[in-house]
């Protein structure tokens, strides 16, 4: 990991006076340095006089994320300055945004946010809004058959303005087609608009069908860059040539040339199955990010089986075929060229027909379509069911049928294990027969530890909020509890009122809602931890610029001249909405007020009129922006994380000495039933701790773990019984027409790469250790996908130009006849865990970051449950407060300020303490549960891997 080095300035003194720099004490080296910090302050000023840049009016004019000169030398000096000819985004170099040694010294005492390190930080902000508006408004293609009308618009209306899609309507057939209004106006009311549905409908409740399962994925990429495999059009003939195909290269070389694990010891890690008796001898090596743990790696797989699935109930299309491996030299990788996969199932595939509009034919959808099975609304679906086959798997507690079933466990003796533990599937459950044995759950498929642990900990949590709201009811039986039937919306529920029902809906409104909110607030800002990215996506969840600072003024200033004057008063409204971000996307709308509904949120006095019986009200805070909201294809991408999971888990026990690991345990003999066996005979606070002490494996190349390389499935049709699931990701991926790596990178609006060198990180010095390793990476990287002699008369896109205007084509920037990288062939996920040059504390690269910048937010934006129906009418009282305060009673501070901040104890610490009371002591130091629990969190962002006080003995520090 990269850092940005700053020598602070101890003892020397500077301080502004009469228009003049004054040092006090400083040595000769200490005041060049400051002149230099002052230097940059004379960058600001012309980046001041050069003015706000307006938002690009076309996809080629792009911000790309790299700023003017003196914009980068007035937020991060020479450093900011020196990195500008890189291709990667520019903020990374800004003051403040790493660790202490990223903060200037802070020898200009002005006022407000004029200092270089709020310089920084703000700068950094600033950059990221202009590649979310940027990304909205160039990279959403609905392949729902709504694209057509994004284009052209509809009745005067702009395409990016509208707000309802005839495609959205429930088709004829459809069991509430009547109840939403049949062949008329189609509008969700009643029992449909109360809390979240089985498969989705009525989220937006007049697009019934968006979201719900079985909807096709959607594109972040133009049509025409999709299937660059089939060569479809001339771009993408030039780009690839003829070296492109479903196997070519070779996904099993790559696999095993790019992403295996190097073993010192391949005997002790024995293809990521151990050693028996899970002894501590085993040992698997892996690249480890220091500040995140297993429990993070767990959480995203936890979090994509809510979101996406491309299988049906474990399994993809009948026809199997060869995964590669079957040229003879291959073979000499120990690849395996007869293992097999079943073929992805494909939803459309014919010819799509076109449009034409202002003279350029579009095509209305991707040549071939896929379905998500799963609802792509964050509403816990993995718990709770998306459709009625794996409703059937969900159990309720046939005692208070508010509740989820938890069985006791005998043998089980902690105060969390009196909460209980799912039950087993039951002999009569519809399932896949590899999923005997594990707990009964609606999204059963790779069932493993960390699947079993989170819904064994959402169903506890379900249950507490059961059970605290039957407590307020035995309480306060006549008191009103919020909730309200949209059938007699005026008509108070008090809490005796409440049927189980009704409470169990509630009930998982909460767990969704805070599941978002863990994920937003806590998992995100530890897999991105820098400050920009804790102050970014804290004010996601909740608001940032609402106080007066220096990006709000920014910020106000781009919305009056970028959108303020425009004719387009439809466009204002949707790029307003991007901007009420700064007052927090959760809860957007759920106020309404009868003046300016975004300023009048901020004064006390105001009355909030909003109406359960006014649709506009209930829906009032979505935003789609011209696109019906599913997850792209490219999001599934940058979420095969598989190199998160180490081979091996070390396991510890709470009652003993936790800063002992007593197991090596496989992660594959944790794998579909085992999992739910090692849950129940270890306990899971146990895994808890073991989890939450242990680092997870790098986003890197070299670093996928061997087990699933290696990975035995029963439903495999072949002589192997065995998949590459590392090469599977790939081939995956060139199924579904995913853009390679580099033009993937100009479809989202950053900078090409125009050789493999580029891959390798500037900031370590020459001849470093680390730039050799990546020096060799390089190497391997051209040996596999080569070069070619490139034809500077082949332009090879059309979603990005030269920096002097003119189309990129074959040479990259290169003489005519050169030879150069093939490196518009790198899959996408190679070309992304080769990414050395990162943000500070970024376990991702910067482009799966710009995936997730985009559609992270739509995902709240779009969610009704997360805007304007964040309200007691579909929560209860309770409920709201619940999410807010991040559980029962009032909000509970952490103590200290991490990392500069006066914060909230996080919702994923407190649940913790509630599910498992056991974990107190332990949980005593943790801020952030993905950050390793006995690591020294130490000042401002330190990556360092050090224990804390207390922890000096654990063994993990024992491990480099
Ligand atoms: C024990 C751990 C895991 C196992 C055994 C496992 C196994 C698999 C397998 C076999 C597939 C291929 C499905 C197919 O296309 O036929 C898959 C897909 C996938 N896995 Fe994992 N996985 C594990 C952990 C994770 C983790 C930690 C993540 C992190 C996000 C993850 C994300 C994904 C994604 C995004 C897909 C694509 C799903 C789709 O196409 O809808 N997996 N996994």
């Amino acid at each position: 990991m990269a850092m940005t080095v700053r020598r602070p300035i101890d003892g020397c003194k500077a301080a502004l006076a009469l228009g003049g720099l004054l040092l006090f004490g400083c040595a000769p080296s200490e005041k060049a340095e400051v002149r230099a910090e002052l230097e940059s302050l004379h960058a600001c000023q012309e980046l001041l006089e050069n003015g706000v840049r307006p938002i690009a009016t076309d996809r080629d004019a792009r911000f790309l994320g790299k700023v003017a000169a003196a914009t980068a030398k007035c937020r991060g000096g020479d450093i900011a300055a020196k990195f500008r000819p890189t291709p990667w985004t520019d903020w990374q170099n800004y003051w403040a945004t790493g660790d202490a040694g990223s903060r200037a010294p802070d020898f200009v005492r002005q006022a407000g946010h004029l200092t270089p390190n709020d310089r920084g930080v703000d700068g950094a902000l600033l950059d990221l809004e202009y590649e979310r508006i940027e990304l909205i408004k160039f990279n959403l293609f609905d392949n729902n058959k709504t694209y057509q009308a994004y284009v052209d618009g509809r009745k005067g209306v702009a395409g990016p303005a509208l707000k309802v899609w005839p495609e959205m309507r429930l088709p004829e057939g459809h069991p509430e087609y009547g109840d939403v209004g049949g062949a008329g106006e189609q509008l969700c009311r009643g029992e449909l608009i109360r809390h979240r549905t089985l498969t989705g409908i009525c989220n937006d409740i007049r697009n019934p069908l968006m979201g719900s399962s079985g909807q096709l994925f959607a594109r972040n990429v133009e049509f025409s860059s999709t299937f660059p495999e089939l060569g479809r059009n001339e771009l993408a003939k030039n780009r690839h040539g003829d070296r492109l195909g479903l196997l070519k290269p070779d996904p099993q070389v790559i696999s095993r040339m790019l992403l295996t694990r190097a073993q010192s010891d391949p005997a002790k890690c024995n293809d990521g199955y151990g050693l028996t008796g899970f002894s501590t001898d085993a040992n698997c090596d892996y690249k480890k990010a220091p500040f995140f743990n297993v429990l993070a790696a767990f959480w995203i797989q936890f979090m994509t089986h809510d979101w996406f699935t491309h299988l049906e109930e474990g399994h993809n299309a009948e026809e199997f075929m060869a995964v590669g491996c079957s040229q003879t030299d291959a073979k000499a990788l120990n690849c395996r060229p007869g293992d097999r996969i079943d073929k992805a199932y494909v939803a459309e595939s014919s010819e799509p027909a076109t449009f034409t509009h202002a003279g350029v034919e579009y095509a209305p959808r991707a040549p071939r379509t896929f379905r998500n099975n799963t609802t792509a609304w964050w509403d816990a679906s993995q718990i709770y069911g998306y459709d009625e086959r794996s409703l059937k798997r969900v159990k309720r507690d046939p005692l208070d049928a508010a509740k989820l079933l938890l069985v006791q466990l005998p043998g089980r003796s902690t105060k969390g294990d009196a909460l209980g533990y799912l039950p087993l599937l039951a002999p009569a459950d519809p399932i896949n027969p590899d999923w005997k044995g594990q707990e009964a759950t609606a999204f059963a498929d790779n069932w493993s530890i960390g699947m079993s642990f989170y819904s064994n900990l959402f169903a506890r949590e379900h249950n507490l909020f059961v059970s605290e709201f039957r407590r307020l009811a035995a309480q306060t039986p006549e008191a009103d509890c919020g909730l309200r039937n949209p059938v007699a919306p005026d008509k108070v529920i008090r809490y005796r009122d409440v049927t189980a029902n009704e409470l169990f809906e509630a009930a998982r409104l909460v767990v969704s809602a805070e599941i978002a909110k863990i994920h937003t607030i806590e998992w995100t800002t530890q897999l991105l931890y820098d400050e920009p990215l804790y102050r970014g996506m804290n004010s996601n969840w909740s608001g940032l610029f609402g106080a007066d600072n220096g990006v709000s003024t920014a910020l106000g200033q781009l919305v009056t001249r970028s959108f303020g004057k425009t004719s387009d008063v439809k466009n204002a409204t949707q790029w307003y909405s991007v901007f009420a971000s700064g007052a927090g996307i959760f809860g957007l709308g759920s106020k309404v007020y009868a003046e300016d509904p975004i300023f009048a949120a901020f004064d006390p006095k105001k009355k909030d009129i909003w109406s359960l019986s006014n649709p506009d009200h209930v829906n009032g805070g979505v935003n789609h922006f011209g696109s019906p909201f599913n997850f792209p294809e490219e999001f599934v991408t940058v979420y095969r994380l598989h190199a998160l999971v180490p081979d091996l888990i070390e396991y510890r026990e709470l009652d003993s000495d936790p800063n002992r690991i007593r197991n090596k345990i496989p992660v594959v003999e944790t794998f579909r039933g085992k999992a739910t066996d090692a849950m129940r005979q270890r306990g899971l606070s146990n895994w808890a701790l073991s989890m939450g002490r242990q680092r997870l494996g790098a986003l890197a190349l070299q670093n996928h773990p061997r087990f699933l390389q290696n990975l035995k499935m029963n439903r495999l049709q072949s002589e192997t019984q065995q998949i590459d699931v590392a090469a599977l990701d790939l081939i995956r991926d060139r199924e579904r027409g995913v853009p390679r790596y580099n033009e993937f990178r100009r479809q989202y609006g950053l900078r090409q790469l125009t050789s493999f060198d580029d891959l390798i990180d500037q900031h370590f010095p020459v001849g470093s250790d680390e730039r050799k390793q990546q020096e060799t990476l390089v190497g391997t990287l051209r040996e596999i996908y080569g070069q070619h002699v490139c034809d500077a008369s082949k332009i090879i896109t059309d979603a990005q130009r030269n920096a002097d205007g003119s189309p990129i084509n074959d040479c990259l920037g290169m003489q005519n006849g050169s030879t150069v990288d093939n490196v518009e062939d790198v899959d996408t996920i190679v070309g992304y865990l080769a990414e050395s040059t990162r943000p500070h504390g970024y376990a991702i690269s910067e482009t799966q970051f710009v995936v997730f910048i985009l559609n992270a937010s739509r995902r709240l934006f779009s969610d009704r449950f997360l805007t304007s129906s964040f309200r007691p009418e579909f929560y209860t009282q309770l409920g709201v407060d619940w999410v807010n305060h991040n559980g029962p009673g009032p909000a509970m501070m952490e103590n200290g300020r991490p990392n500069g901040h006066q914060q909230p104890v996080s919702p994923l610490k407190r649940l913790l303490l509630r599910t498992m009371p056991e974990l107190a002591d332990e949980l005593q130091h943790v801020v952030n549960v993905f950050d390793p629990w006995a690591r020294d969190r130490g000042a401002y962002y330190s990556l360092a891997w050090k224990p804390r006080p207390g922890a000096e003995s654990d063994d993990a520090f024992k491990i480099p």
